[in-house]
C-alpha cells in the first residue's frame, strides 16, 4: 500500500470544525487504501507559549478526537511525534540544507512574525516547516493530506527530499500534497473572510468538536450572514451563507446546488437551523467518544505508546540510511 501522513498540533482543548472538515474526514476515508501514519505534533506545539500540564492533556485530547472521528489505531499508526526521536534529529539535518531565505518565505512564517514583531517571535517558529518536512520524509510518504494552508510546507518538503537525494543519494520519497478543492478552507462564521482557526481571536466564529452541541447550534444561529435573504452560492458576494453552505454539504455528503433547491424562498433562519441539527448530529457522537476515551488516559497512553513503537521502526530505519549517506560515523 502506499504511505499517507499527515498531522495536527494539540494547540487547543478542542479540535475546530475547519481541522474535521479539511483534514480529519479525509484521513478517515484514505485509511483504507493507504498505509496511513497521523501524528500529534506535539513538538510543533511548543513554538507557542503552553503551560507544560496542560499541553499533556491537550495531546490527548487531539488523539482521542482523531479515533472518535474514526481514525482505527489497530489500521493506522497514530502516535505522538515526540515519542519518536528521529523527528528532531532529521529537522536538525534538514535544517543544515534549507536556506534561510527559502524559510524565510513561507507565508504562515511571514504572517505570524508580522503579528507578534521578531522580538517575540521565537527561532522555532522559522523552522518550524523543516521539522514538518522530517516528520513527512521519515515515513517514505506519497501523499500528505492537508488543509490548503499547509500547501506551501509540503512543496518545500519536496524541495528538501529532491535536494537531499541528488546531493547524497536516494533517501526521501517526494511527496505529494492531497488537497480537497472545496473544503480547503474553512472560515470563521463571524468574520468569514478569514480561516476559521484555533488560535482566533474571539470564540464567536468558531465550532469546536467538543463543545456542548447546544453552544454549537446557537453559533450557526448567529453566523453573519448577508441581506440578500437567498440561500446560494457565492464566494464573493455572499461569504457568510456560502461558507454554511460548504460546511453542511461536507457534513452531509450531499451537493450544494441541492441544499440550495431546499431552501429556495425560505429564509436564513431555516436554513441555519437545518445547519445546527446536521452538526450537533455529527458531532454529538464524536464528542461522546471522545469524553469516554479520556475517561480511561492509562488505556489511551497505552494504545499511543504501541503504534509509537510502530512509527519508531519506520523512522529509525530512514534516519539510519540519512546518517550513513551524510557520512556520520556509526557508533559501533
Ligand atoms: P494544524 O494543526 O494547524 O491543522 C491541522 C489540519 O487542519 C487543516 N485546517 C483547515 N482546513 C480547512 N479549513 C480550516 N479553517 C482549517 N484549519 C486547519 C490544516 O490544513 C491541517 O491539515 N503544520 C501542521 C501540522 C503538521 C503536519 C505535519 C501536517 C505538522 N507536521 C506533517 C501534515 C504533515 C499544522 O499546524 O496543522
Amino acid at each position: 500500500k502506499p504511505r499517507l501522513y499527515s498531522g495536527m498540533q494539540p494547540s487547543a482543548d478542542s479540535l475546530q470544525i475547519g481541522n474535521y472538515i479539511g483534514a480529519l474526514m479525509q484521513w478517515r476515508d484514505l485509511q483504507e487504501s493507504y498505509d496511513a501514519f497521523f501524528s500529534v505534533v506535539d513538538l510543533h506545539a511548543l513554538t507557542q507559549p503552553n503551560d507544560p500540564s496542560e499541553l499533556r492533556e491537550k495531546t490527548r485530547r487531539t488523539a482521542a478526537q482523531y479515533i472518535a472521528a474514526g481514525i482505527e489505531p489497530a489500521k493506522s499508526t497514530l502516535y505522538v511525534q515526540s515519542h519518536v526521536r528521529a523527528h528532531a534529529e532529521l529537522a536538525w539535518v534538514l535544517s543544515t540544507i534549507t536556506g534561510f531565505g527559502e524559510a524565510g518565505r513561507m507565508t504562515q512564517f511571514k504572517d505570524k512574525s508580522a503579528r507578534y514583531g521578531t522580538d517575540a517571535t521565537n527561532v522555532g517558529l522559522f523552522t518550524y516547516p523543516v521539522l514538518m518536512a522530517a516528520d513527512i520524509l521519515l515515513y517514505q510518504t506519497d501523499i500528505v493530506p492537508v488543509g490548503d494552508d499547509q500547501k506551501q510546507h509540503v512543496e518545500l518538503t519536496r524541495d528538501l527530499a529532491e535536494r537531499f537525494n541528488s546531493r547524497f543519494g536516494e533517501a526521501f520519497r517526494v511527496p505529494k500534497p492531497v488537497i480537497q478543492k472545496d473544503t480547503a478552507r474553512i472560515y470563521d462564521l463571524q468574520n468569514p473572510t478569514s480561516k476559521m482557526s484555533k488560535s482566533a481571536e474571539s470564540d464567536a466564529g468558531v465550532l469546536w468538536l467538543l463543545d456542548d452541541p447546544s453552544k454549537s447550534a446557537k453559533k450557526v444561529m448567529r453566523a453573519v450572514t448577508d441581506s440578500e435573504g437567498v440561500v446560494r452560492y457565492d464566494r464573493d458576494e455572499k461569504p457568510g451563507v456560502s461558507n454554511l453552505l460548504v460546511i453542511y454539504a461536507a457534513l452531509t455528503g450531499r451537493e450544494i446546488t441541492s441544499i440550495e433547491d431546499e431552501y429556495a424562498g425560505r429564509g436564513y433562519g431555516d436554513f441555519k437551523k437545518g445547519l445546527a441539527e446536521v452538526v450537533v448530529s455529527e458531532f454529538g457522537p464524536v464528542r461522546e467518544r471522545a469524553l469516554e476515551l479520556l475517561d480511561d488516559p492509562a488505556e489511551l497512553d497505552r494504545v499511543l505508546a504501541a503504534n509509537a513503537a510502530r512509527a519508531e521502526e519506520v523512522a529509525d530505519r530512514t534516519l539510519g540510511d540519512v546518517y550513513d549517506k551524510l557520512g556520520l560515523l556509526r557508533r559501533v
